[in-house]
């Protein structure tokens, strides 16, 4: 990142101090309150020194309103930005997250050094006030991501932004950890779309597992790469077989965080680190292929999933598995009809070599149950039909195990990441039978992709183990048209903060 932006809890009264740009929010009020005016500005005298603006309607408090005015010269501050929350009855910890996200772009805006947020304007209950803390850390740093690795002129370089978040609460102790661990969580999830978003010549599986290992120094992550050579030992033959139409080794990448007794079973987390789907033989279209750089988005939040889990102590042992290769149609690629051997002995047809991250999540799913974990989570950009059943707002998730599902509701409701539960039947299992071994890659009824890719994973997870996949291929980039905190074009780093939530209700 070339600016360096550091944010802080800052426990001063906003009233006595002045300084470049204050930012305060504004809340619409209910129709029953609305006779006399219609915006709720908590800040003291904001209301008089905009009441034309009020009056005018150019401030009514809707969520994500953002008027800057320049120049205001209020109460000692050069610079004033308002932002909406919305009503009262509408407001929970994501109005909070996007209402600081478009506060960092406003103050962006500004081209300023130093900005204060009146954190208590939020009027966040007592209920809600860990959780917007912690939203308040995740929207600025978010929102505050570029990708600009790539470019020979950095914007900006080496200006610097403080920004300090203002609250009579900053003393609080869960205050100030839920703050900071806002920051650690998006911190993660910006170091993770890094990783999405570096092209494929420069995010090899090789590559992947380097930044990893590097990551994890000092965190208090075991980090083990398997190369070519031990796949093939440990006879993971669909990651083998995915990677041999390519010049680039596959890589298997073992993370390991021992938070708890070493009795405690751990959990799994595994993700899909395709650092390039060309499709292989059965070769994609070019239209587009170039954002299948991002099919290791499943793999690098895995990653930071990790990272996360190991930088907040959480009191659980936990594994990620990222099982990373290239597809491409090199002269030894997988050929349809083909057939390969998992890790678990089970035989699969190779039908269709674009549909590779069941391959190569087969072997890790194997090794994911030798570990006899208490659950086992998967997230990957597998199946297109994903995007047309939910498009770019909910990340899909499968699984039959009741209480992984209520755990799964309970943690992306904490996290304020958009799940929808998909439905995963016995009937999706026998369209993934195969003609010449076990299985097949592709399903032989037609629609529901998504399921039948499901199902054909679900082949690879030892009886008894709750396992739930989630198919991020819609949720893993492009999704700023929606979150103001995403990048508009860039990787999202979707499921890391629900995923961590998850590890919380295991500790
Ligand atoms: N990586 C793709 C899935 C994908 C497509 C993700 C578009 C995001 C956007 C995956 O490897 C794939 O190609 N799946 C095939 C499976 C099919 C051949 C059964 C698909 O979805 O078309
Ligand atoms: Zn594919
Ligand atoms: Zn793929």
């Amino acid at each position: 990142m070339s600016t360096t932006t550091s944010f802080q809890l800052l426990n001063k009264d906003l009233k006595s101090m002045g300084g470049s740009v204050l930012v305060t929010f504004s809340r619409s009020l209910s129709q029953k309150d609305k006779a006399e005016k219609s915006v709720h500005l908590s800040f003291p005298g904001l209301a008089q020194s905009l009441a034309q603006s009020i009056e005018d309607k150019n401030i009514t408090g809707k969520a994500l309103e953002t008027c800057v005015f320049r120049e205001l010269k209020f109460q000692g501050y050069r610079h004033v930005v308002v932002v909406g929350t919305g009503t009262a009855k509408d407001f929970d910890h994501e109005v909070a997250r996007q209402a600081f996200a478009a506060a960092f772009d406003a103050i962006k805006s500004l081209n300023t050094k130093e900005a204060f947020i009146d954190f208590d304007s939020l009027g966040a209950g007592k209920k809600d006030l860990s959780a917007c803390a912690k939203a308040a850390a995740e929207g600025l740093v978010l929102a505050s991501y570029v990708f600009d690795d790539c470019k020979s002129k950095k914007k900006e370089k080496d200006s610097s932004l403080l920004i300090h978040v203002v609250t009579s609460k900053a003393a609080d102790k869960v205050m100030k950890t839920s703050f900071s661990e806002g920051l650690v969580l998006a911190d993660v999830v910006n170091f993770s779309r890094n990783l999405g978003d570096t092209p494929g010549n420069l995010m090899t599986p090789t590559i992947l597992a380097e930044r990893t290992q590097e990551a994890a120094k000092g965190s208090g992550l075991r980090v083990t790469v398997w190369d070519k050579a031990r796949i093939k030992k440990e006879k993971m033959g669909g990651l083998l077989g995915v990677s041999l139409g390519s010049d680039q080794e596959p890589r298997f990448i073992i993370m390991e965080y021992n938070g708890a007794a070493k009795s405690k079973q751990p959990i799994v987390f595994v993700g899909k680190g395709l650092t390039f789907d060309s499709g292989g033989i059965s070769i994609k279209p070019s239209a587009a292929m170039e954002e299948m750089k991002y099919d290791m988005c499943g793999g690098a939040n895995v990653i930071g999933t990790m990272l996360a889990i190991a930088r907040l102590k959480l009191k659980v042992n936990v594994m990620g598995l990222v099982p990373a290769t290239e597809n491409m149609p090199g002269p030894s690629a997988n050929k349809p009809g083909d057939i390969c051997f998992a890790r678990n002995g089970k035989s699969f047809e190779v039908n269709n070599t674009d549909a590779e991250g069941r391959l190569i999540l087969s072997d890790a799913l194997c090794y994911a149950s030798e570990q006899k974990p208490a659950m086992i989570v998967d997230a990957a950009t597998l199946t297109g039909a994903m995007v047309v059943a939910l498009g770019n707002t909910h990340t899909g998730f499968f699984t039959r195990n009741q209480d992984l599902k209520n755990k799964i509701k309970k943690a992306s409701e904490a996290s304020g990441e958009w799940t929808w539960q998909m439905p995963l039947c016995d009937f999706h299992v026998k369209d993934m039978k195969g003609t010449f071994a076990d299985l097949s890659n592709m399903s032989s009824g037609k629609g529901a992709g998504s399921a039948t890719a499901a199902a054909f994973l679900e082949q690879f997870v030892a009886e008894g183990i709750p396992w739930a996949h989630f198919d991020i291929a819609g949720t893993g980039w492009a999704v700023g048209n929606r979150l103001n905190y995403c990048p508009k074009k860039g990787a999202s780093g979707v499921m890391i903060r629900t995923f961590v939530e998850l590890a919380r209700l295991y500790a």
